[in-house]
Parts: structure tokens; sequence; C-alpha cells
């Protein structure tokens, strides 16, 4: 990558985020462009949310080609966009911006990261009976992705009318019933019965608290695939458990992996190098766990 050169064809992109310090995007991206020998660097910007509308025109105004957008200006930023991608509309969320021409889209790419990671492990969602659990931004996009999917969904929350409202928003979208239960364990014990899928959505067992874990491990069994979109640490204590008890797992760096990689191909056209992408972040991680 050292020997990249900036020329008066290189294309811009970037990401905008308030903080912005810990992102690994920079580097998944970068490493991406020097391995397929693209004319594009991708650099992180500072964005306050008072300036996110100059922002936005300055990415206009520069004909940057890409942003992605993260906390906290994923709702924010839509009044400013032309067009929305039908799930990223649905979802009310974006990740993603592609510049064509100074046409601005949005998308979101966490939703369809969090599917590709699922299906590149041979999981298919349709008609899968899934848990949920958290009511956040990112339980959104993988509700409203799984939803349009044609799963079962089930979410758990600690604050219910947070959750209420969510499932409200996707029943009325999916016209199809969405369970919605307080985050307990004995709520939790039943839906893990006969659950085929269990989604982590809430931060618990993020570092620095990486002791804790959002489901009693007891209630872990074989059968059960488990998704921690936690990803720092790489292995949670949750997936730790769940690997134990034999379930399947899968880590939150394969949807933080596969939403660069499809914004990646957005902006470039080009498929992505997602195992370099991938080690990468793994390298950034392991670094960081030290
Ligand atoms: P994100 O955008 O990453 O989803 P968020 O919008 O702040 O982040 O949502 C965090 C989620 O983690 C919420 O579902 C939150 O539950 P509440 O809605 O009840 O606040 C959940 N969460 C955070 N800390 C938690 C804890 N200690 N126990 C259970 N849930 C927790």
């Amino acid at each position: 990558m050292s020997n990249r050169t900036i020329s008066g064809r290189t294309r811009l992109c970037g990401v905008i985020g308030d903080p912005i310090e810990h992102t690994m995007s920079p580097a998944i991206h970068n490493a991406a462009f020097a391995k397929i020998g693209l004319d594009y660097w991708y650099v992180p910007f500072r964005v306050r949310k008072e300036e996110l509308r100059q922002a936005i025109d300055g990415m206009r105004g520069l004909n940057i080609r890409g942003l992605n957008v993260t906390i906290p200006h994923k709702v924010a930023v839509i009044p400013f966009l032309d067009e929305l991608d039908p799930l990223a509309e649905k979802i009310g969320a974006v990740n993603t911006i592609a510049n064509d021409d100074g046409v601005l889209t949005g998308y979101n790419t966490d939703a369809s990261g969090f599917l590709q990671a699922l299906l590149e492990r041979g999981i298919e969602p349709k008609g899968k009976e899934i848990a949920i659990l958290g009511a956040g931004g990112a339980s959104r996009a993988i509700a409203f992705i799984l939803a349009e999917r044609g799963a079962h969904l089930v979410i758990l929350n600690r604050r219910l009318e947070r959750v209420e409202k969510l499932a409200g928003r996707l029943s009325l979208i999916f016209s199809r019933e969405v369970k919605v239960l307080e985050l307990v364990e004995e709520n939790l014990e039943g839906v893990l019965q006969s659950a085929d899928i269990l989604v982590n959505t809430t931060s618990v067992g993020m570092s620095p608290d990486i002791n804790e874990t959002p489901v009693p491990s007891k209630l872990l069994r074989p059968g059960l695939v488990v998704f921690d979109t936690v990803y720092n640490p790489m292995k949670t204590r949750l997936l730790r458990k769940a690997e134990a008890a034999g379930a399947k797992t899968v880590s939150g760096v394969d949807m933080f992996v596969w939403q660069g990689a499809l914004a990646f191909e957005r902006w470039t056209g080009i498929k992505a190098p997602l195992e370099l992408m991938r080690e990468v972040v793994i390298k950034q991680l392991k670094a960081h766990e030290k």
C-alpha cells in the first residue's frame, strides 16, 4: 500500500461519524483498493451532528464517490440524500452513500451484510424461527431484512416499549406477526426451546465487559445458530459458550466485513476481496485484544 500514489484521477471514499477514531473501515477499504490496484483512497471524517448537512453538501461539491455513515448519523442523513434503496427506506437508516454524477443514493449494507454473513455459512433464514435480542439500530436493520426474507421473528428487549414500537413498524410494512417479549431469563428459556437462530444485537458482552453475556449458558444447545453482532472481542462470552454447547456460531466480524464489501462493490463495480478484508479486521482486533 505504501507505494500507492495520488493522481489527478484518484477517487475519494470515506466514513463520517462522531466519534470516528476507532473505525476499522479505512483499513479494510484501503487494503482492498491496493490489492486490486484501484486508484481510490478511503479516509475517516469526524462530522459533528450540527454539521451533517454541510458534510453531505461537501460530498456533492467535492465529488466524493462514496461514504459510509456511522453513529450518530445513520438516520439523520436521510433527508439530505436524493434517492433511497427500498430496503434502506423501510429500515429508515443508511450506512452507505453512493454518488453517481451528483445523485446521492443511500443504502443499508449493515442489513444486507448481516444476511450475507448467514448465507455464506449455508444458513438460510427463510421460514426459520429467529430470536433477536435488542431493539436499537442494529436490531432494526437485521429485523427488517429477516422479515423481508420470510423469517418468523421474536424480538426480546430490556425495555418493552421500545421493542413494541419496532415490532409495530415491522408488522405494518410486512403484514406479518412479530412477537415481542421482555428480555428476561424465563422468556429466553421459552423462546430458545424452539428457535433456529439467536441473534444478539445488544451491547452486552462488548469490551471491556467481556465476561457478560445476554443469555445464560444452560439455554444454549446443539442445533441452534448463534450470531453475535458484537465483534470486540471477536469471540464474545456468548459465542464461546455457544460453541461449547455444540451450537453453530457466526461472529459480528463477518457482518462488519460484508457491510464493507457490499459498499466497496457499489462504489467500484468490482467484486470485493472479501478474505483480505476479513484478514485485515481480524489482525486489527487481535492487536487490540492484546
Ligand atoms: P445499536 O445501534 O448498536 O443497536 P443502541 O441503539 O444503543 O445500539 O441499542 C442498544 C441495545 O442494547 C438496546 O436494545 C438496549 O436495550 P434497551 O432498549 O432496553 O436500552 C440493549 N442493551 C444495552 N445494554 C444492555 C444491558 N445491560 N442489558 C440488556 N440490554 C442492553
